[in-house]
């Protein structure tokens, strides 16, 4: 969690600096400041809460002269979000402002040291270890002395540091977290995500774990951790502009929902060649795929319940055993896995703490890693066997949306692959491809077909709960489906197989209760029916998303949504988008800050 961002050239750092950082808010927004270098003296400005009150604080960066920076948005992991604990932190001679993304995991250890060797702290952070640390090394040559802090620090850190010795230069660390270079002309950049970089530079340099970097308006330098200078190639960022801009929309949310169409059809189109699917990038697993006996698909959060949804087409299709399982508990649960597991990490930021962790674990028990990945160059697209990117393109929301139903379109279109290759897909091979060839039709008309949804967020807005069901597939979608109604709407909102409501849920079922009832699965039709009678005879007000000519679920439910008629097998990409715009209209009903809900990040690089 937390963005950096830092700055040195001619320009006036301190807007660049609150440019970048509101585009990096995504990543944590409880405090925020920025440390501008004009000749030789450092000027800090912290604030509690968001970008705008620093925008506000410095006049838009009016009042902090210098060409020099860095700045920070922050997401708390140690001590409260306090002014105290924002950063930028300093040096107690003042030479050094740090700030930091990530966790210092021995700070405990060194924070005792440092205080018995006569350092004040000013605040609760594991961070400002670092910049102790810093001015303690410190003989006259920065780069020493970030070499030697480094060796010390245990957990994960992307640092920029500025040194009051060296205007007109900043430093970049990274160590587990993600940091990026950006190449101007006499003027460059260093950012937690190329969002922060596009509006100034489409040439970029992803530094790697151990590297750092040495940035001055005229060159960039970068180091391993032993100080011996490499060459790194740059590379182009093909996003443009607008893409991480509102561009009219309300939200970013209502933004990446309606992208959807052209995100699915972006990680599918150019992976159909000749009637077939082609993944260039997984060349050398092809062979290997008769020695995979099972496949285990490992992520957090909506990326999880991606997996979920993939899982049936996999299983359905390949015929290989599939078991997805949260990273976070993968990661500590002695997993059976070996050389014949195929292990697939989901990440949409690729740089989830609990994912990366859980890959290193399998990878390390010998399974062959895929990753399933929108950011590129990421932690995770660059630590796995074989990177399928899945070209949502920049997706800004803390919920996701985009991110979530490409990662699906990826897993469909990797079930249609391995089952082709393994020779194991039927007739109907052409079929299935012309299924998946319709989903952004069939995302578009999903969100044409449902104009009322503005209005049942005003009947549902103040439930106090609701509850979801669905089986199979259904149950899949549901899962998400509930996540994203409570993570942007506050409201209580759990996912329940529709066949254990009565082993135990349907206990909370009273007069008027909501339940949100999927039926897009013709296999299982019958069996939610008989469910959404149970819940209805109990007072339960039913609102069922189907098909429109789904006489039976139409005439049992109290309210509906739709979806175009689809192959359940692909369906999921389908249903979610009006759980989506549900969730997004309650959320806009109850006033809640959709794009940065309360107590979230969009990137959890802690565990
Ligand atoms: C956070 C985000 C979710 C996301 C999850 C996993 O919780 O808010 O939208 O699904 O992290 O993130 P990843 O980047 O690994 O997909």
């Amino acid at each position: 969690m937390c963005g950096i961002v830092g700055f040195t050239g001619k320009q006036s750092a301190a807007p660049i600096l609150l440019d970048g950082l509101k585009k990096l808010e995504y990543r944590g927004y409880d405090s925020a400041g920025i440390a501008v270098m004009d000749g030789n003296t450092i000027s800090v400005s912290k604030v509690r809460g968001r970008i705008a009150n620093l925008c506000e604080k410095t006049g838009d960066g009016a009042s902090v002269p210098g060409s020099t920076g860095i700045g920070h948005t922050r997401w708390a992991t140690h001590g409260a979000p306090t002014e105290e604990n924002a950063h930028p932190h300093l040096s107690n001679d003042g030479r050094f402002a740090v700030v930091h993304n990530g966790i210092i995991e021995n700070y405990m250890a060194l924070r005792e040291e440092l205080i018995r060797d006569g350092y004040r702290f000013q605040s609760e952070t594991d961070t400002e270890v670092i910049v102790h640390l810093i001015e303690m090394y410190y003989r006259g040559n920065v780069r020493d002395a970030l070499i030697k802090t480094a060796n010390r620090l245990r957990g994960s850190y992307a640092l920029g540091v500025i040194c009051s010795e060296e205007p007109g230069r900043i430093y970049a660390v990274r160590e587990a977290s993600p940091l990026i270079l950006g190449i101007g002309m006499e003027e460059n950049f260093f950012a937690s995500d190329v969002t922060a970089l596009v509006n100034h530079t489409r040439n970029v340099v992803y530094l790697e774990d151990g590297e750092f970097a040495e940035l001055s308006g005229d060159e960039i330098r970068i180091f391993d951790c032993t100080g011996r200078e490499i060459n790194k190639k740059a590379s182009r960022i093909s996003w443009d502009v607008q893409a991480a801009e509102k561009g009219g929309y309300d939200h970013f949310m209502l933004k990446e929902i309606m992208e959807q169409p052209a995100a699915v059809k972006a990680a599918i189109a150019p992976r159909i060649k000749n009637g077939k699917i082609d993944f260039d990038e997984l060349g050398g697993l092809v062979s290997e795929l008769p020695e995979i006996r099972k496949i285990v698909i490992t992520a957090c959060g909506s990326a999880y319940y991606a997996g979920c949804a993939g899982k049936y087409a996999l299983e359905r299709l390949c015929r290989i055993p599939v078991e997805t399982q949260l990273a976070s508990e993968l990661r500590y649960s002695d997993p059976l896995i070996d050389g014949s597991t195929l292990l697939i990490v989901i990440s949409q930021s690729g740089e989830t703490a609990d994912t990366i962790a859980a890959m290193k674990e399998c990878k390390s028990r010998g399974a062959r890693t895929l990753a399933v990945v929108n950011v590129v160059g990421s932690s995770i697209a660059s630590l796995a066997d074989y990177t399928v990117y899945t070209w949502a393109g920049p997706e800004i929301a803390v919920a996701t949306t985009k991110g979530y139903t490409t990662q699906i379109s990826v897993l469909y279109m990797l079930a249609l692959f391995f089952a082709e290759r393994l020779g194991r897909l039927g007739e109907d091979a052409g079929g299935l491809i012309g299924q998946l060839q319709a989903l952004p039709r069939r995302i578009q008309q999903a969100i044409d077909m449902n104009p009322s949804i503005p209005a049942l967020a005003m009947k549902y807005h103040e439930s106090r709960a609701l509850f979801f069901i669905g089986r199979n597939t259904d149950y899949a979608v549901a899962l998400e489906g509930a996540l994203k109604m409570k993570e942007i709407s506050y409201l209580h909102a759990e996912a329940y197989a529709a066949g254990e409501l009565k082993h135990g849920t349907i206990a909370l079922i009273e007069e008027h209760q909501p339940v949100i009832a999927l039926c897009c699965n013709p296999s299982v039709m019958e069996k939610t029916l008989s469910n959404i009678v149970e819940v209805k005879s109990r007072g339960a007000e039913v609102l069922a998303l189907t098909f429109r000519n789904n006489h039976k679920i139409l005439s049992a439910a109290d309210d509906l949504l739709f979806i175009p008629d689809a192959d359940a097998l692909f369906s999921a990409v389908i249903e979610i988008v009006p759980l989506q715009l549900l969730a997004y209209y309650v959320a806009k009903a109850n006033g809640c800050d959709i794009d940065k809900p309360k107590n979230l990040a969009k990137s959890v690089t802690v565990e």
